[in-house]
């Protein structure tokens, strides 16, 4: 596991750690107002189907943390009767918190500070939704430490994130087109083993996001939810037939015919 650990950053020393973080964070400050209003139908979608229908049910009196909420669009699609709960969000970015506190007054904003603690209570939530933010931080192992802490017992933490490594040399803060200065995949068993070592109960870990299913999304789109849901069976046989296959690099065209992402659900 001795590269995992330089693969994932967990040993960084605490200026790389809050260099990287303002990095991140200059990089998604951009954003304010246009790429992530939009919430791309994809994810709204595939949240949907893999990871919130079967398993976010906050109640009314419910509290949900939506980690890297960005301005808050993920959970913003939900039905009405799904968005009952309290909601708060945090961001590393200042301006995209603004920004979700202007099209979502309803929520509550709070800014992710350089040191990686948490601006929450210890077991303050029943639900912790983190989509597409652990391969944008340096030191995993300790986020999901934090995640776990402000999670209350019985609560539910529900992840999505990438598995490969996104074309950058590990090390490198060489940047790449259309990635931020220093993302890059977490391999599905380094996310179960930390959440094991933490105590969490796994229950549910897909591969989701074939390479084949994104290849076809870049020339056609579903035009109705029929289609798209189709579309979600069809990823799932794919990437459930080829999770064999999820190597990190994947420099050879074989290697590309796999999922490209995990959706975990684990309890506390
Ligand atoms: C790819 S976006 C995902 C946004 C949203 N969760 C979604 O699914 O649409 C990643 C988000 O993580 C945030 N982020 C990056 N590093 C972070 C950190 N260390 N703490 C909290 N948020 C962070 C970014 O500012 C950005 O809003």
């Amino acid at each position: 596991m001795a590269e995992d650990f330089r693969l994932y950053g967990d040993d960084f020393n605490q200026d790389a750690i809050e260099q990287w973080f303002r990095e991140e964070a200059q990089y998604h400050n951009q954003f304010s107002g246009g790429r992530f209003e939009d919430h791309p139908k994809l994810y709204q979608v595939f949240d949907w189907y893999y990871a919130l229908l079967p398993y976010f049910h906050p109640r009314p009196d419910m509290r949900v943390l939506d980690f890297g909420c960005a301005e808050g669009q993920a959970l913003a699609h939900l039905p009405a009767e799904r968005r009952t709960y309290s909601y708060v969000g945090v961001d590393a970015s200042r301006s995209l918190l603004e920004r979700a506190a202007r099209v979502h007054p309803e929520g509550e904003y709070r800014l992710m500070p350089a040191d990686g603690i948490i601006p929450a209570k210890d077991g303050e939530f029943d639900y912790v939704v983190v989509l597409g933010v652990l391969h944008h931080v340096p030191n995993v192992a300790h986020y999901l430490k934090e995640l776990f802490r402000v999670l209350g017992p019985g609560g539910r933490l529900i992840l999505r994130e990438p598995s490969h490594a996104m074309g950058r040399i590990p090390g490198s803060h060489t940047t790449l087109p259309g990635l931020s200065p220093n993302e890059r995949g977490i391999p599905a068993h380094y996310l179960q083993s930390q959440l094991k070592e933490l105590g969490m109960r796994v229950l549910s870990l897909r591969p989701a996001y074939h390479g084949v299913v994104l290849q076809v999304l870049r020339h056609w789109q579903p035009r109705s939810d029929q289609a798209w849901r189709v579309l979600v069976s069809i990823d799932k046989v794919l990437s459930d037939a080829t999770r064999w296959n999820d190597h990190y690099q994947r420099p050879q065209i074989w290697q590309k015919l796999a999922p490209t992402a995990n959706y975990v659900v684990a309890a506390k």
